[in-house]
């Protein structure tokens, strides 16, 4: 037997209808905030993510998919998606269009990461970025739909965390302090830590080894080093975010691992899953467009990890969509399988889903089979009553059935699947 490859799922029915109606969910809320889709490709030169993300983080160090193909060209997997939207804003001269842009994007990502509970090694983010907005309240219109978004998916108990990673000017001078705090330990440091020193020391607050923690906590935060300008713009932030009802927290270590950020950063954590599980990251990355060959074009976003908040999804939309009613409609004989599926079609216009028998079963089987699915109702076509242009419809859960003239049938079975709803 050939099984799939560790660290990627197979997400099957029932539970994929709530990754579709999560993704719904976030095509309208974001395209309302006048987001639009942008579809990338999953493959990119490697190169991208080495000098967006950055070479010493965890991400391009040791968890990226990368692979020569035929020609010998180095390949990544898509770890993440602003890099590619970057990419996309240049090349395509997205810079021409009304400014700011705003795009949204789902799908697939990989990091080669050590499993754990949320963590995947192939998942999905749901992401938006606004470019070309250097004003805080583009931070805060980023949250504010974000905010929306899981309202409506129906949380409320959902925490967002935000720092200030000052400019990268005032970055340099971050690291000088950090050093010299840290300069009498630097023995005890981890292996990595060590090395980090030297490549790119503001990853050592990433750190997850407990002695390392240790050392950081008593360091000075990055945002008591930042800027005049830098820290008035993210404290616009924290008071734009203070008019919506999402709980915010000031996170003085909070630095996440990519390295394009600058000033805004923000997590969402859920308290149900724990403080280390991140549903989802974001913030602002004025350099990355120029830093990758483009002109200056300032932007911030995020992306949510679609695993972990399907994971974490309230009950009440959980139930919702999961109990969505099913009814079945069992033709019987070659006659009435065509009037059945007539009434498939037209159910399904009212957005009922309404399976047609196909397999030949007796009438018996097919309600045994209409049973199994969780029908609510089955409509069966006889042909007898076909005759008379009706048909049977039994409600399942009463044992109770009537004819119904066969133009009355969507009309009949809408009203029986929302009486359920009303009650
Ligand atoms: P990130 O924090 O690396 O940020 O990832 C965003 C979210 O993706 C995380 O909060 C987490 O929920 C989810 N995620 C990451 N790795 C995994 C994994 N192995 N398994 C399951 N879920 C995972 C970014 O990717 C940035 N591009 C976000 C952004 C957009 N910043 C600005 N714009």
């Amino acid at each position: 037997m050939i099984r799939k490859v560790k660290g990627t799922r197979d997400i099957l029915p029932p539970a994929s209808r709530l990754w579709v109606e999560v993704e719904a969910v976030a095509h309208r809320v974001f395209s309302g905030f006048g987001y639009e889709e942008i579809r990338l490709p999953l493959l990119e030169p490697t190169e991208l993510f080495v000098r967006s993300v950055g070479e010493d983080t965890d991400i391009v160090g040791k968890e990226m998919y990368t692979f020569a193909d035929r020609k010998g060209r180095s390949l990544t997997l898509r770890p993440e998606g602003t890099a590619g939207v970057a990419r996309a804003f240049i090349e395509n001269g997205l810079g021409q269009r009304p400014q700011p842009l705003r795009l949204s994007y789902m799908g697939p990502m990989f990091r080669y990461e050590k499993m754990q509970r949320g963590r995947y090694r192939q998942f999905s983010q749901i992401g938006i970025e606004i470019l070309g907005a250097a004003t805080p309240l583009a931070d805060v219109e980023v949250i504010a739909a974000l905010h929306s978004f899981l309202a409506s998916l129906g949380f409320d108990d959902l925490v967002i965390v935000l720092n200030n990673l000052g400019d990268p000017e005032d970055r340099q001078r971050f690291i000088d302090v950090l050093k010299i705090e840290l300069a009498p330990h630097r023995d005890e440091l981890c292996s990595d830590c060590r090395r980090r020193w030297d490549t790119n020391p503001l990853r050592i607050l990433d750190c997850k080894v407990p002695r390392c923690r240790e050392l950081i906590v008593e360091t000075t935060p990055v945002a008591e080093v930042v800027s005049d300008e830098a820290r008035r713009h993210v404290d616009e932030v924290e008071v734009g975010l203070a008019s919506l009802d999402m709980p915010v927290r000031r996170a003085p270590r909070l630095v996440r691992g990519l390295d394009y950020y600058l000033r805004t950063v923000f997590e969402v954590i859920s308290p149900q899953l724990g403080e280390d599980t991140v549903i989802c990251g974001g913030g602002r990355y004025d350099r990355l467009i120029s830093d990758l060959g483009g002109a200056r074009v300032p932007g911030t976003g995020f992306a949510i990890g679609e695993d972990r908040l399907v994971e974490v999804l309230p009950e009440a939309f959980r139930r919702r969509v999961l109990e969505r009613p099913v009814v079945a409609v069992l033709p019987l004989g070659a006659e009435a399988a065509a009037t059945g599926l007539g009434l498939t079609r037209s159910l399904a216009d009212r957005g009922i889903s309404a399976p047609t028998e196909v397999t030949g079963r007796s009438l018996k089987a097919g309600l045994k089979w209409a049973g199994k699915i969780g029908a609510r109702a089955a409509v069966i076509v006889g042909e007898s009553e076909l005759a008379d242009g009706e048909v049977i419809i039994r409600d399942l859960d009463r044992g109770e059935q009537e004819r119904v003239k066969l133009p009355q049938v969507p009309e009949y079975v809408t009203r029986l699947v929302d009486s359920d709803g009303q009650s």
